[in-house]
């Protein structure tokens, strides 16, 4: 039985199935790994990973009985898998939250949608039943993000006794907008999170997003009374939930950093040094405008490029002094959305290519492929880095940059980035939208001279360590405990 448990789709550890029916495993990064290692470390606690099986190799090492200490994979059957990931969790409720939808055409609610949202509920009750079961008395379940949004109230039903936190990773939606979505499917998914005892969010202004949903509802008092009390220590808002006796949800703000230390010693391994030497052979003398990113619609890599592109017709002085590396991990290519997005990306850099290259100059170089050691190279040789998401719940990649760059860097962020409210003061701040102002700041960007830039990074890297990761999941475990 475990005191310690965290719950996330994705988890640590996942295995592939090679052609001779062995199965490799390969370990995960991120934060939540770095976090729960806090935990880990320390022999007084019994942790558990509880996560899904996410595809053949995975599942085939639960039928074989293979599993890391600490980790328990569900084997959830795949269709009902795919309903509730593809089906719900990434087709609409992060669309949701990031505002992706373009309503001309969806989203649609239909039979099909009740569908896939009754196999989103046998996703997160299967995840329910599995932390009730492993859980000892009292333990303290931190569970993660918009997939498991209902599994808090499930898992209070089964398991009173439990302290259960929620931490959303995303942004959250707006009340306004979630009014397109069916009233009852509103209040499951909102009384789902107020299952938990502690909601977590990575940003105050994310944080109140929920706290608005919950109060803009025709019915508000009849769901939960929120209070704002006086004279607390801690910043948020507590819900008294009814239904359970005096059971009550407290709204807070935990703004992830990175691990300073630990993310250098990864970007100076030989490796990273022999893909850096690479790069400069391809960038010359020139200087560099790095972006990495998921190959994900809310990151805004096509404006980001249309900037790039205005940069070179506005200020043709930059031509052939500058080269812009993007590197785009391939995510969710079972969506057709994403594959669309993935190819315009690649095609929008072909174009730019063809209208400003020379034999001796390729502007963009895209790679679209899962590449950390050359992201890492991508870091240190950054002049200038762009990250301008339309919305995002924080964004490493702006924290990551700074702490791991040689010279310096100048941060172009957007304002649709969680990571802005942290950083804001020493980036160039952009509209996502407004591609001219984009532009403008690249150029603001690439003439900022190195001393100035050195600074600014200096504090942004001393920003982006506030909360590492250990610091972070602890500090969530502590208020779970004490609230
Ligand atoms: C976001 C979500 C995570 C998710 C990650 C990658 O950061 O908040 O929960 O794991 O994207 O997406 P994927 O669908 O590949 O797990």
């Amino acid at each position: 039985m475990a005191t310690v448990l965290v719950a996330s789709n994705r988890g640590p550890v996942s295995y592939v199935l090679d052609e001779d029916g062995s199965l490799t495993s390969r370990r995960g990064g991120g934060g939540l790994v770095s976090g729960l290692s806090a935990v880990s470390a320390d022999d007084a606690q019994e942790s558990l990973w509880v996560c899904a099986a996410l595809g053949e190799g995975d599942r085939e090492a639960v039928r074989r009985g293979i599993a890391e200490p600490g980790v328990r994979m569900l084997d959830i059957p795949p269709d009902v898998y795919a309903d509730a990931y593809n089906g719900i969790a990434n087709s609409v409720l992060w669309f949701l939250h990031h505002h992706l939808y373009d309503i001309s055409r969806e989203p649609v609610f239909d039979a099909e949608f009740r569908r896939r949202w009754e196999s989103y509920r046998a996703y997160n009750r299967a995840f329910a039943e599995a932390l009730a079961a492993e859980a000892d008395q009292g333990a303290a379940v931190l569970v993660q993000d918009y997939h498991l949004a209902l599994v808090p109230w499930m898992l209070r039903e089964l398991r009173p006794d439990l302290r259960i936190g929620h931490f959303t990773h995303t942004p959250w939606v707006s009340s306004e907008y979630l009014r397109m979505v069916p009233a009852d499917i509103v209040e499951e998914l909102l009384w789902g999170m107020l299952g938990a005892d502690e909601l977590g969010f990575h940003t105050w202004g994310w944080a109140s997003f929920f706290i608005d949903c919950c109060s803009q509802r025709d019915d508000a008092t009849g769901m939960a009374e929120g209070v704002w009390p006086s004279g607390d220590p801690w910043h948020g808002v507590e819900y008294r939930r009814y239904g359970f006796g005096k059971g009550r949800t407290r709204v807070r703000a935990f703004p992830l950093g990175v691990d300073g230390d630990e993310l250098r010693a990864l970007a100076y391994r030989p490796e990273v040094d022999e893909r850096v030497a690479l790069l400069r052979e391809e960038v010359g003398d020139r200087q560099t405008i790095v972006r990495v990113d998921r190959t994900e619609l809310s990151k805004n890599i096509l404006r980001g490029l249309l900037a790039y592109r205005e940069l070179l017709t506005v200020h043709p002085e930059w031509r052939d002094r500058v080269v812009h590396l993007a590197s785009a991990y391939p995510s969710r290519q079972d969506l057709e959305s994403y594959r669309a997005y993935t190819a315009s990306v690649t095609e929008l850099a072909e174009e730019i290519n063809a209208e400003f290259g020379t034999p001796g100059w390729t502007p963009v170089l895209v790679s679209v492929e899962d590449d950390f050691t050359r992201s890492l190279a991508a870091y240190r040789i950054a002049d200038v880095a762009l990250v301008n998401p339309v919305r995002d719940g924080m964004n490493l990649v702006a924290k990551e940059i700074p702490v791991v760059s040689e010279a310096g860097c100048a941060l172009v962020l957007s304002t649709g980035a969680g990571a802005h409210r942290e950083l804001g003061a020493d980036a160039l701040t952009v509209n996502p939208f407004d591609v001219s102002e984009t532009a403008e700041a690249l150029h603001t960007a690439l003439s900022m001279p190195p001393s100035e830039r050195s600074d600014r990074t200096k504090r942004l890297a001393a920003a982006a360590t506030a909360l590492p990761p250990q610091r972070w999941f602890l500090a969530q475990l502590e208020a779970l405990r004490g609230s």
